[in-house]
């Protein structure tokens, strides 16, 4: 640790000299002004640890130095103490009241000296690891808004979803969500954790596909050591984990039937027993599950147990797959750009409008998983300003029909035209119902039938 240095404001040489080398003597760094000027000019070039401030000096005495010492250091904690010639109770209070810290009448004995300064590093020390802290809180606080508010969409659906999240994080009930595949459904509970009051405590997630059948328990749950051949060491369990805050349970429906028993006991005792063990220890969890199946159907297939479904749903999120919620498609392409453009130090300044043209029109199985690979496997391309059809096209990934040769692409646009006239004839010419009924955004109508020649 670097040494604490000691700013020694005396105008007596003498005086300097004897608290310089004894103090270095003590492991202290020192330096030295001879009046309050001369102080004041060091204190900006070396910002000292602690000042020992004499208070009667011809010119600016020890007063208004010390004054003018805390005008320059507003906000940062500078221990002052104040070295007064005599007995004399007045200057004292004087002194506290223009901000020294302490004060030692001379002559003075060089282990309260010592005392009093190290009393007062102490409490600057406290004050830096407190400050320190409030750095770490005010990053994390940023960090957790930013989660939360990484979840993009203004359509109505998404907007509905944002409405059950926010009740959702202000009680501490179970949450059954639900969703396609890539449709956010580990976002949502993400964002149900940090928006609510356990957001500082942990946030765990399990996939229950993903942990072999016979691991699981011991996963959840824990166990004592030896409590199974491989058990060489004891595990305290996901649930003791998650202590204080969110137990993600992904994929519920792959849960073993003698697991999803043991889940139910732990919901209603809220308490969990490790395997080999036979102690219940109390738990403080608040459990959110997902699914990407159809979680009625799954609990009349026997796939998921019926009791322990109607004790998770006590809140139920639906999400919608991003087909019904089209509108958000340039938002998100957007959101991602602008993500991944950050994180690969890139500028791709965005999606040019028949690729989003594209982009809207397509179904997306894979939802927004799939958007984000899309648009992320663009960033390979060299030098590539805006994302056009052509790079979506050659992704492969969707419309395949129109990556092929000029003469499909043909038929498929005179397709397209012929659709688009139907459309039309059947609506009475009503652009607003003919974009109903295409299942596509009126703008995007628009585009195509610009595009297709096709005029009033
Ligand atoms: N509304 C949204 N706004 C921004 N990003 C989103 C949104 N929905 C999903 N994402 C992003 O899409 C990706 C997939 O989301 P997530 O992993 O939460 O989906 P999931 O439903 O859990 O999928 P799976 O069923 O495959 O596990 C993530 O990168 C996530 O950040
Ligand atoms: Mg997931």
């Amino acid at each position: 640790m670097k040494r604490p240095l000691i700013l020694i404001v005396d105008d007596e040489e003498n005086n300097r000299a004897v608290l310089e080398s004894r103090l270095e003597r003590r492991d202290y760094g020192t330096v030295c002004a001879s009046n309050g000027t001369e102080a004041l000019k060091i204190l900006s070039d070396v910002s000292p640890d602690l000042v020992l401030l004499d208070l009667m000096m011809p010119g600016m005495d020890g007063f208004e130095t010390c004054t003018r010492m805390r005008e320059i250091t507003k906000g940062v904690f500078l221990p002052i103490i104040m070295l007064t010639a005599n007995d004399d109770k007045e200057s004292r209070i004087r002194g506290f009241s223009v901000g020294a810290d302490d004060y030692i009448d001379k002559p003075f004995d060089m282990d309260e000296l010592s005392a009093r300064i190290g009393a007062m590093l102490r409490i600057k020390d406290l004050k830096n690891q407190i400050e320190k802290k409030d750095v770490e809180i005010k990053r994390l606080s940023a960090e957790l808004k930013g989660r939360y508010a990484d979840m993009i969409g203004t359509s109505a659906k998404m907007k509905e979803v944002f409405e059950k999240m926010r009740g959702a994080s202000g009680i501490t009930s179970p949450v059954v969500i639900s969703g396609e595949s890539g449709t956010g459904k580990e976002l949502v509970a993400k964002g149900i954790h940090y928006g609510s009051s356990r957001a500082s405590m942990p946030f765990v997630a399990v996939n229950c596909a993903a942990l072999p059948k016979e691991l699981i328990e011991s996963e959840l749950f824990g166990h004592k050591k030896g409590a199974f051949t491989g058990a060489q060491s004891a595990s305290e369990g996901l649930f003791r984990a998650a202590d204080g805050g969110t137990l993600f349970l992904d994929e519920i429906t792959e849960m073993p039937a003698e697991v999803q028993a043991k889940m139910l006991r732990v919901l209603q005792e809220g308490t969990v027993r490790m395997v080999g063990s036979v102690e219940e220890t109390p738990v403080d969890v608040r459990v959110i599950a997902a699914t990407n199946l159809n979680v009625e159907e799954c609990v009349k297939a026997g796939k998921l147990r019926q009791d322990l479904y109607y004790r998770l749903n006590v809140l139920g999120i639906k999400l919608p797959p991003l087909r019904e919620r089209k509108e958000d498609i340039p938002l998100l392409a957007r959101f991602t750009i602008s993500r991944l453009n950050d994180k690969f130090g890139k500028n791709i300044k965005g999606v040019t409008e028949e690729a989003l043209e594209a982009m809207v029109e397509y179904d997306w199985p894979g939802n927004v998983r799939e958007l984000q690979n899309v648009i992320e496997s663009c960033y390979a391309i060299p030098g590539l300003e805006a994302i056009d059809v052509k790079q979506i096209r050659t992704q492969n990934l969707f419309d395949h029909k129109q990556s092929g040769s000029g003469e499909d692409v043909m038929r498929l646009s005179d397709a397209k035209k012929k659709v688009l006239l139907e459309a039309l004839a059947k609506t009475g010419n009503n652009k607003l119902k003919a974009a109903k009924m295409l299942g596509i955004h009126r703008s995007v109508l628009y585009k195509m039938l610009e595009r297709h020649g096709i005029k009033e």
